[in-house]
């Protein structure tokens, strides 16, 4: 299994329910990581999608103990041990972890690698990844140029970020 995410400074990921930046390029290079691969993510971040319905072009995984949620174009998901019946079931499909705090925390001993984007910019927050930098077993391997984001399509402007891939290195 694999992650992607997106980190301000102190490894924040999200406010009150919502991401803390949107920024256009970050949105492609998700896209592109996910695309034709199956994802997974928690009901609350459900809520953070586009309409609340489950992502286009992917296989949608939703982790939920709530009976009523039965949103078309998704399997859902009672408990990890499920997901990973799911995974030993499917063993051809790609998985790839996103979000939100609670999914992270909980999938990421079952991930070999995890794409970072890193925001240079502290913002409000009340939901952290993992600081992988801290995290033993974890090994930063790349780091793209620095990028800039732009205001005319990023609800930031001038925010450095840069994309990057950790690896597991005790596996
Ligand atoms: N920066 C990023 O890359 C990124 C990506 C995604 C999300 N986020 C942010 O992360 C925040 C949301 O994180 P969160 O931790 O509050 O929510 P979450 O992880 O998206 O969803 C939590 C919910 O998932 C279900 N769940 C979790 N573990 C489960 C398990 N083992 N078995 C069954 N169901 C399980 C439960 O749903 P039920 O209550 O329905 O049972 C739980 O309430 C938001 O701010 C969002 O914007 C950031």
């Amino acid at each position: 299994m694999k992650l992607i995410v997106a980190v301000d400074r102190e490894w924040g990921i999200g406010y009150r329910e919502k991401l803390l930046a949107s920024v256009k390029e970050d949105l492609t290079h998700f896209r592109k990581l996910t695309e034709g691969k199956t994802i997974v993510y928690g009901s609350v971040t459900l809520r953070t999608f586009p309409n609340g319905r489950p992502l286009k072009d992917r296989i949608n995984l939703i982790l939920s103990t709530n009976p009523n949620l039965k949103p078309e174009g998704a399997v859902v998901l009672r408990s990890v041990e499920e997901l990973i019946a799911y995974e030993k079931a499917h063993p051809d499909e790609d998985i790839v972890v996103v979000g939100g705090a609670s999914v992270y925390k909980q999938l990421l001993p079952y991930c070999d690698a995890a794409y970072v984007t890193r925001f240079d910019a502290s913002f409000e927050k009340d939901a952290y990844f993992p600081n992988l930098d801290d995290t033993p077993g974890w090994q930063c391997i790349s780091v793209s140029e620095t990028q800039y984001s732009n205001g005319a399509t990023d609800t930031e402007d001038g925010m450095p970020y840069c994309f990057t891939e950790y690896r597991r290195v005790d596996a």
